[in-house]
């Protein structure tokens, strides 16, 4: 028997458990000492493959290694105790074949600790998610704009502007449900669809640009920070962060500059 930890983290079943109820409150989180912050407040915490572009400097999410997505993750486990954690399957560590996705899924559950997997792709992946839940791995599923195939999409667009396109997404939706996923991701998806699915899947929708007719959110923690240099439009921005960072550095700088740093008074110990 384990020793039992004093805070009982959130699970995946109690985020499915949330549908049709309070909404599911989620930010990505890729470092032990925001993860804390959000920790409190969040019901999950994703290890974004978003890491790479925000954190990496990469175009898009197509290069993020698997061994970057473990490191990451197990600094958010460390720095979180409440919040279930999610990591983000980065591409090409799951497509291929179902047996090659839980050999590296569970590589990511076994090193880091995090309760739960999440995917990119709708019908075509289903079979996976099954693999993969059949086997003791919660999956969390993406579709709509999925930024791993911006290659082949070509750029970052709302889906489903026509109506003509509905279809195939709420058919996406309903085979990632089927198919065991926890809950599912909604990423750029005109309002009237998202409320479609929404209404039709028994698991909880987590959207990003999405609209407030899906059972939660997720946003890019530096997004609503007011961090990053590039935001998208639908980002509600709560701080403005990167340019309280710029003030506080450009202040450091005239500290130094004037020689009013600190002398052999100052120690190590922590401030209270
Ligand atoms: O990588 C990421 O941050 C994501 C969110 C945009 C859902 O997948």
């Amino acid at each position: 028997m384990s020793v039992q930890k004093q805070v009982r983290r959130l699970t995946a079943p109690d985020i499915a458990g949330r549908k049709n109820a309070e909404p599911v409150v989620s930010l990505t989180a890729y470092h032990a000492h925001t993860a804390s912050i959000a920790d409190k407040y969040c019901d999950f915490l994703l290890v974004g493959d978003s890491l790479g572009m925000v954190m990496h400097g990469f175009e898009s999410t197509v290069p993020v290694p698997l061994d970057l997505m473990i490191m990451h993750g197990k600094a958010v486990v460390r720095g979180s105790a409440r919040a279930l954690v999610v990591v983000d399957m980065p591409f090409g560590t799951y497509e291929e074949s179902p047996a090659i996705a839980f050999r590296n899924a569970a590589r990511i559950m076994k090193e880091t600790d995090c309760g739960a997997v999440k995917l990119e792709g709708g019908a075509h992946m289903a079979e996976t998610i099954g693999y993969l839940v059949q086997r003791g791995i919660p999956v969390m599923a993406h579709i709509g704009l999925t930024p791993q195939s911006i290659n082949t999409i070509g750029g970052f667009k709302t889906q489903g502007r026509q109506r003509d396109q509905w279809a195939a997404i709420e058919a996406d939706a309903r085979a990632v449900a089927d198919a065991g996923a926890f809950s599912v991701v909604l990423e750029a998806m005109a309002e009237p669809l998202a409320a479609r699915i929404t209404k039709s899947i028994a698991i909880p929708t987590i959207g990003i640009g999405a609209s407030a007719a899906c059972d939660g959110q997720i946003l890019v923690m530096e997004d609503m920070l007011g961090l990053s240099p590039r935001v998208p439009k639908f980002v509600k921005e709560f701080g403005k962060v990167g340019r309280a960072i710029e003030r506080a550095i450009k202040l450091y700088s005239a500290d130094v500059r004037s020689r009013s740093f600190p002398g052999p008074e100052n120690t190590y110990d922590v401030k209270d």
